[in-house]
């Protein structure tokens, strides 16, 4: 049986938290299926928002659009967090806006570096991703009862540890900073930053988190490509809409509100 490594210890993070809400009910274990399996579980079950778990390793960690997370143990952070946000299920979008501004932020604060966002999910670091977000729901009729927000963060990954198709888009704190930050540290410090940018969104003050992530997304201003199944089209980015969608005006003139498809950035220099 796999044994939990010493920078993850439950009571080590527990005292570095200052989050009033988010991590103080804290279950990390050595190895799991998929975290955020487990808290739309404890969800399900009806546990409380604020419940993290966090893992040193996931066998089924995933991604978004169903693309599998790399989950090695002792090199990144898995882990997701149980929130019950007042909610329709269209408006997860900022939702997960929300929980990159704090992923980023709390890289900043802990490697001291300024990560980008790609909409709607992605952390980026020297144009690369350095951690992702997926965000998870039940619903209950038009009412959201509670959402998974899943974080995976590459933190010591050597480049041998993506997969060859990988290695161009992916990094890691270690990577691209050549620093070694502690994970439990930075974990504790993404419950502190995702309880202040939770509250805010809990207290409908939308304009503040579309400021800031208007600020830091990488997308806006660029020439993307739209895929959507099978079909792709291409556009320029404009700007992000009051629910966090992504404004793009295509190739004839119109405006479309992208929501849920994948967006990727086309290579060349910034405007
Ligand atoms: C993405 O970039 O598409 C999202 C990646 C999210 C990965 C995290 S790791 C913790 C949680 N459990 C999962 O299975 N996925 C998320």
């Amino acid at each position: 049986m796999a044994l939990l490594p010493s920078d993850l210890s439950r009571e080590t993070i527990l005292s570095r938290l200052t989050a009033r809400l988010i991590g103080r009910d804290l279950e990390v274990l050595p190895e799991i299926g998929s975290t955020n399996d487990a808290v739309m579980a404890a969800g399900q079950q009806g546990k409380a928002e604020g419940f993290a778990v966090l893992a040193d390793r996931q066998r089924t960690g995933r991604g978004r659009l169903g693309r599998p997370w790399v989950s090695v143990a002792g090199v990144g952070i898995y882990t997701s967090v149980l929130l019950r946000p007042q909610l329709a299920p269209h408006q997860t979008t900022l939702l997960t806006l929300t929980a990159g501004l704090a992923v980023a932020e709390a890289i900043r604060v802990v490697a001291g570096v300024r990560p980008e966002l790609k909409w709607p999910n992605d952390v980026l670091l020297q144009n690369r991703k350095v951690a992702g977000i997926l965000t998870e729901m039940a619903s209950l009729g038009p009412q959201v009862s509670h959402v998974s927000v899943g974080v995976g963060i590459n933190v010591h990954h050597g480049s041998e540890d993506f997969p060859p198709e990988m290695r161009v888009a992916a990094t890691s704190i270690r990577l691209a900073t050549g620093r070694s930050v502690d994970r439990g540290t930075l974990v504790a410090t993404v419950y502190d930053t995702l309880d202040r940018w939770y509250a805010i969104f809990c207290s409908g003050d939308r304009t503040r988190i579309l400021q800031a992530a208007r600020a830091q997304t990488a997308t806006l201003g660029r020439d993307v490509t739209v895929a959507c199944g099978a079909d792709r089209w291409q556009g320029e980015a404009l700007d992000l809409d009051a629910d966090g969608a992504l404004l793009v005006r295509a190739e004839d003139g119109t405006v479309c509100r992208v929501i849920a498809d994948d967006v990727s950035i086309r290579s060349g220099l910034r405007p």
